[in-house]
């Protein structure tokens, strides 16, 4: 079996939960089960969940995690949906590793790379909106807000009438056509010129921003006691999301920031920050796989 995709930050996602002995561990982010196979081998007792809204993905892991079968259970959806339906099951791990897996960047019919001749990007390819849609279908002032706000692009103004332009000669059917209009606008530093505007494109595409949100509201709602939460992203826009509601879930006090005086019982932290900083990757680990470059985790432990 080739696997696909090489997990990041391995050793150090093990490590944030060395304690799991037993119970429940939700993996959201399935993937090709890089690291559920090892969670699931280090820990004997614990019954797994993955999801994952990618039936490639799923397949693959339906077929990886075979061994641990009698102890695991694979779902196809969207990670933000599932704790609907686990209510009554106590939490004791929760793992994401945000964005997208190798196999989805590197198979060109995917659309997701830069040389691709397809222009697909949906992470569920039983969606039936794709970025082809999106690029051919919205109007100037769309563009113009995806590319500034989740591509933080400068010239976003620009990008979106330079597809506008190329667009009104011919429908855009290509990751490459598109790729090639960022490279005549956007000047390469250390990443791809075209990489913003198709992180940008995805984003909205997938409503991944939304699908956090949603899960961390999932995951507050729950707050099942002791839980460990290991959050993995990709770029500063998720951070930014799992930074922000670590700390508000840090917060003791409850009162309108316009009270005069406190009057909750200023113990309404619902756990703690494990990682006071994100952990990053080893310079060794960026160099055997420069897709770990970017990737920041953050860890949360629900109180007791
Ligand atoms: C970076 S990969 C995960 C790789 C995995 N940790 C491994 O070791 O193989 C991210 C995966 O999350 C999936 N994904 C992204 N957003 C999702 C969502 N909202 N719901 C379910 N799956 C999602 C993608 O389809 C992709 O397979």
């Amino acid at each position: 079996m080739t696997i696909p995709h090489v997990p990041v930050l391995l050793h150090e996602v093990l490590e944030s939960f060395r304690d799991l002995d037993e119970g429940y561990f939700v993996d959201c982010t399935l993937g090709y089960g890089g690291h559920s196979s090892f969670l699931l081998e280090a820990h004997p007792n614990i019954q797994h969940i993955g999801i994952d809204r990618d039936q490639e993905a799923l397949d693959f892991s339906t077929q990886r995690l075979q061994p641990y079968a009698h102890r695991s259970t694979l779902y196809k959806g969207k990670f933000s949906d599932i704790f609907a339906s686990l209510k009554e099951t106590p939490i004791k791990g929760v793992l994401a590793d945000f964005g997208v897996s190798s196999l989805q960047l590197d198979k060109r019919e995917r659309g997701f790379g830069f040389e691709s001749d397809t222009l697909d990007m949906r992470m569920d390819q039983g969606e039936s909106m794709s970025a082809k849609d999106i690029v051919n279908g919205y109007s100037q002032e769309q563009l113009e807000y995806i590319f500034h706000h989740y591509g933080e692009i400068r010239p976003y103004q620009q990008l979106a009438s330079a597809v506008i332009q190329v667009r009104n000669q011919a429908p855009i059917t290509s990751a490459k056509t598109l790729s090639h209009i960022a490279t005549k606008l956007i000047k390469g530093g250390k990443i791809h010129p075209a990489t913003l505007m198709f992180q940008a494109i995805r984003i909205e595409l997938n409503r991944e921003l939304e699908e956090i949100e949603r899960l961390l509201d999932a995951l507050e709602a729950k707050r099942d006691k002791g839980a460990i939460v290991a959050l993995i992203t990709f770029h500063s826009l998720e951070d930014r999301l799992v930074k922000n509601r670590f700390k508000k879930w840090t917060q003791k006090c409850i009162c309108s920031p316009h009270a005069l005086q406190c009057s909750c019982s200023r113990d309404n932290e619902l756990g703690t920050i494990i990682t006071k900083k994100p952990i990053v990757a080893t310079p060794k680990e960026i160099k055997q796989n420069p897709r770990s470059r970017s990737a920041k985790l953050r860890v949360f432990e629900f109180k007791e």
